[in-house]
């Protein structure tokens, strides 16, 4: 048995969901920039959970779900309050949220296909309603209530900032939710699968994802980006900055990939959103001082950005707190996972690798007076 760190290069699984090859992202065999271009998140949605685009009635229906799913239970949000507020992380308190939430279901047990697949509507619906007020409570606002009438990505900004957002911007964070959606089998969704294949629930599915989203090898990354944005500076500091990181042997944040070889596609849809939201906001130096990140570090290192550099400055552009990018990664990411979730229950087998083992053999029991 011969150990592959980091299971590089071990298939895991099959899945009709999405697919990476020779670096084209699909979802059920649709181009991402198809889909970044012209789908909204919850058809995006519906394709994840049914395999197929919904027809006018079907998107009706999931909209209206969504919606009708949105409220979160009171115990949950007096819970934030009782959060150290200083010192809690968003995604630590979306960890522990999600999982509360499965305390309030009376289905939450139910493994019928009915209940799990209305487990993932409410999970989809809830999500963004935690985020949001979460976000509110702890700067001492209360929280939003839904709007019925507004689209997922509108009304998350509108429990965000309780105001309804410019079209731009819903249209900027639509795109970003799309492009966040789904990605084979990425960290976090592989532990949502090796959670639920012992038949354990969703809400323990989608808790377990949460934590490993939340590592800055994986979604974390955006935040950091943002954080590593702030520290330049200046487009003067760039080269100095990045160059004694390189020479240091230390990471750059936003950059590099385990499965793509020649760059991330989903990057130039966040690159092209940021160019145009910063000009719009009048903030051109996050744009450009990303852009000269980019320039140094394929040059060097030939490492193209992944999903998670230019989304920083794009969320940023839109007025949303750093600590929150990793959170609404995983709003998006719900959708990916839940499917992923109902794949798995629909074709179940405990997932158990095996270790290849290289501690010390032979050893003897020695009594306590002789160690
Ligand atoms: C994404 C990531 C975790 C993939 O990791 P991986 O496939 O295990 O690749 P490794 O960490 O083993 O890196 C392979 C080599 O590339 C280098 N490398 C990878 N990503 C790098 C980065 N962002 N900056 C600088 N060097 C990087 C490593 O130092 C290593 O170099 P070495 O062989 O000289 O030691 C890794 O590229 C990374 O840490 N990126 C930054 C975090 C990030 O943006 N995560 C979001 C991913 S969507």
């Amino acid at each position: 048995m011969t150990a592959s760190k980091g299971l590089e290069g071990i298939v895991a699984t099959q899945s009709a969901i999405s697919s990476i090859i020779d670096d084209t992202l699909t979802y059920v065999g649709y181009d991402i920039d198809d889909l970044a271009t012209n789908a909204s998140f919850e058809e995006v949605v519906y394709l994840l959970w049914h395999q197929r685009l919904p027809k006018e009635d079907e998107l009706a229906e999931l909209k209206q779900q969504l919606a009708d799913n949105m409220s979160i239970p009171q115990e949950v949000l007096d819970h934030f309050k009782t959060y150290p507020i200083d010192q809690v992380h968003p995604m630590a308190a979306l960890r522990t949220a999600i999982s509360l939430l499965g305390l309030y279901d009376d289905k939450a047990e139910d493994m019928s296909d009915e209940a799990n697949y209305e487990k993932a509507i409410k999970l989809q619906a809830k999500i963004a309603t935690v985020v949001t007020a979460f976000s509110r409570v702890r700067k001492g606002l209360e929280p939003v209530a839904p709007k019925s009438e507004l689209g997922y990505a509108a009304n998350f900004l509108y429990m965000l900032n309780g105001e309804e957002p410019e079209d731009i911007a819903i249209e900027a964070f639509n795109k970003a939710l799309v492009l966040h959606a789904d990605h084979e089998l990425n960290a976090s969704t592989f532990t949502a699968r090796v959670c639920v294949a012992t038949l354990s629930d969703m809400y323990s599915g989608i808790t377990a994802a949460i934590g490993a989203l939340k590592g800055p090898l994986h979604g974390g990354a955006n935040e950091q980006v943002m954080k590593m944005l702030m520290e330049i500076g200046s487009e003067e500091n760039v080269e100095p900055y990045i160059r004694e990181k390189l020479d240091n042997k230390e990471k750059i944040m936003g950059f590099g990939h385990r499965v793509y070889r020649k760059g991330d596609p989903r990057a130039k849809h966040l690159r092209e959103m940021s160019k145009k939201l910063t000009s719009l906001r009048g903030e051109q130096k996050w744009y450009n001082m990303s852009e000269k990140i980019e320039a140094i570090v394929t040059g060097e290192k030939n490492l193209p950005p992944n999903v998670d550099f230019y989304s920083a400055s794009v969320y940023h552009s839109l007025g949303i707190d750093h600590d929150l990018f990793t959170p609404i990664f995983a709003v998006s990411r719900t959708s990916g996972w839940t499917a992923h979730i109902l794949e798995q229950y629909a074709n179940n087998r405990l997932i158990r690798p095996r270790a290849e083992y290289n501690g010390p053999d032979k050893q003897k029991y020695v009594p306590m007076s002789e160690r």
